[in-house]
């Protein structure tokens, strides 16, 4: 099935643009994903490259766009002034001009803008960043909002912040794995806290949120507040793994240098359950979408 409203993906070839693109394929619309890739373009992917200064018309049909690249690399951000420029003034102007072409966009944001030390912030709270990839993001959400007024677009323009995402190769699993075949211990972090949901259910997700063309804050998070301990804990129930190879430790006693290491993760998801019908993801859940051969 194809419908005459088609999406455009901006950041195909990342971790949650790559899921999207295979939700909203696999309910029948038509996508569009743009790479920086020149080789990689084909009749559904088109070139976006923030840092080449060339206007991007949208392909014809696309009315709705999902804007998920960035500079993510939390080290990156700290050190290379280009990250602040892509974050804060090269992704705000792409997303005026697509609401100026008459797109809906949907932002990709973080729950890092928050800064970690409030449970469950819901979606109209104010900021607090800490690092300088949450600082880009919250500055770079203001500037896309600031485009919207002064376009007269904002209910043209969502902003939807994630939690972490997994999936099965993501850092620490595959060492994980590899341990647990040869029979040996891995030592988690109890003092690393996060609230993390599947690469599939994000994409789902968001498919749906395009597909209800909803406007202004919402968020997307796991159910609970969890450290690497439940994580890992979860992770061994699942596939059957004796609980014994799991031996806690910190980040502290390791001496390891964790950027962001916030007391609370998860968002609050009120407005996001009232306009959406969406409900964040368990713990349970997770693992059995990153394992589910396990689950049979
Ligand atoms: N992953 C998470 O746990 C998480 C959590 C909360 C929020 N988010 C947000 O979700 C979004 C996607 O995150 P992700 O982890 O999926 O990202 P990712 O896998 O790190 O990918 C980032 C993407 O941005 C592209 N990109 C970087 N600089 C670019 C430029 N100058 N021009 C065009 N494209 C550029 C990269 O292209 P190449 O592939 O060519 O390098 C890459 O595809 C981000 O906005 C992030 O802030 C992610």
């Amino acid at each position: 099935m194809q419908d005459g409203n088609g999406f455009l993906v901006v950041g195909g070839d990342s971790l949650v643009g790559a899921s999207t693109v295979r939700a909203l394929a696999g309910r029948g619309h038509r996508v569009i994903a743009s790479t920086r890739r020149p080789d990689a373009l084909s009749g559904d992917r088109v070139l976006i490259d923030f840092e080449k200064s060339e206007t991007f018309a949208a392909p014809s049909g696309v009315d709705y766009a999902f804007v998920i690249a960035a500079a993510t690399n939390y080290e990156r951000c700290e050190t290379d002034p280009m990250a602040k420029v892509i974050n804060v003034e090269l992704i705000p102007q792409l997303v005026a001009s697509l609401l100026e072409q008459g797109l809906f966009v949907t932002f990709i944001s973080t729950n890092s803008v928050f800064g970690g030390e409030r449970p469950w912030p819901n979606e109209d709270d104010p900021h607090s960043p800490g690092i300088a990839y949450a600082r880009q993001k919250s500055d770079g959400e203001r500037e896309i909002r600031r485009a919207a007024e002064a376009l007269g677009a904002l209910d043209r323009l969502g902003v939807v912040r994630l939690t972490k995402i997994m999936d099965s190769d993501t850092p620490p699993l595959p060492t994980w794995l590899e341990s647990w075949k040869r029979g040996e211990t891995v030592t988690p972090f109890a003092d690393l806290i996060f609230a993390p949901m599947s690469v599939s259910y994000v994409g789902e997700m968001l498919a749906t949120i395009g597909e209800k063309r909803v406007p202004g804050n919402l968020h997307l998070s796991g159910a609970e507040n969890v450290s690497y301990v439940d994580f890992a804990q979860a992770v061994a129930r699942q596939l059957d793994v004796d609980p014994g190879l799991i031996e806690p430790t910190t980040a502290t006693e390791k001496g390891v240098h964790i950027a962001f290491k916030p007391t609370y993760s998860g968002l609050g998801m009120t407005r996001t359950r009232e306009l959406t019908a969406l409900e964040p993801q368990s713990l349970h859940a997770l693992v059995k979408d990153l394992f589910p051969a396990a689950s049979a």
